[in-house]
């Protein structure tokens, strides 16, 4: 007898791993001309080292990525959670990426986050 719920959560199971955000194998991205060009898009507007005061939009100090150094020494995992629910870059921001470059970027940062 086919149980099915059984099969459909198989099924399920088998989509998730070919596909998806998480998939590390399938993501090639790196920072160098690639995942530094999202963040230059998107993000810099306000978490860039050169701006100072008013000229950061009240993005938190220290909160840059402008170097790859920079985003290093950020929570990866915060960051990531913050693109992927759509958090930032924030509503007032000049530009928004597309969920593709969202998932990209997410996967980059949760799959080790290759600097070349
Ligand atoms: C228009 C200005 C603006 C842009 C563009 C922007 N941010 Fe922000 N960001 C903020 C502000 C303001 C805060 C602090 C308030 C908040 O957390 O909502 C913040 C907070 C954050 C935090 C949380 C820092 C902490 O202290 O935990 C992270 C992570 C972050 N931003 C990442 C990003 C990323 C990644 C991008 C680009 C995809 C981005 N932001 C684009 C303004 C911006």
């Amino acid at each position: 007898m086919l149980r099915v719920p059984s099969f459909v959560a198989l099924l399920l199971a088998a989509s998730g791993a070919a596909c998806g955000p998480q998939d590390c194998a399938e993501n090639d991205a790196v920072w160098a001309g690639d995942a530094e060009a999202f963040f230059a898009d998107y993000c810099l507007e306000c978490h860039s080292s050169a701006l100072a005061g008013e000229d950061r939009q009240d993005a938190p100090e220290g909160v840059d990525f402008d170097t790859y150094a920079l985003l290093a020494a950020q929570d990866l995992e915060g960051v990531a959670t913050q693109i992927e629910l759509g958090y930032m870059p924030s509503a007032d921001a000049a530009a928004s990426p597309t969920p593709d470059e969202r998932d990209r970027v997410v996967t980059w940062l949760r799959c080790g986050a290759k600097e070349e």
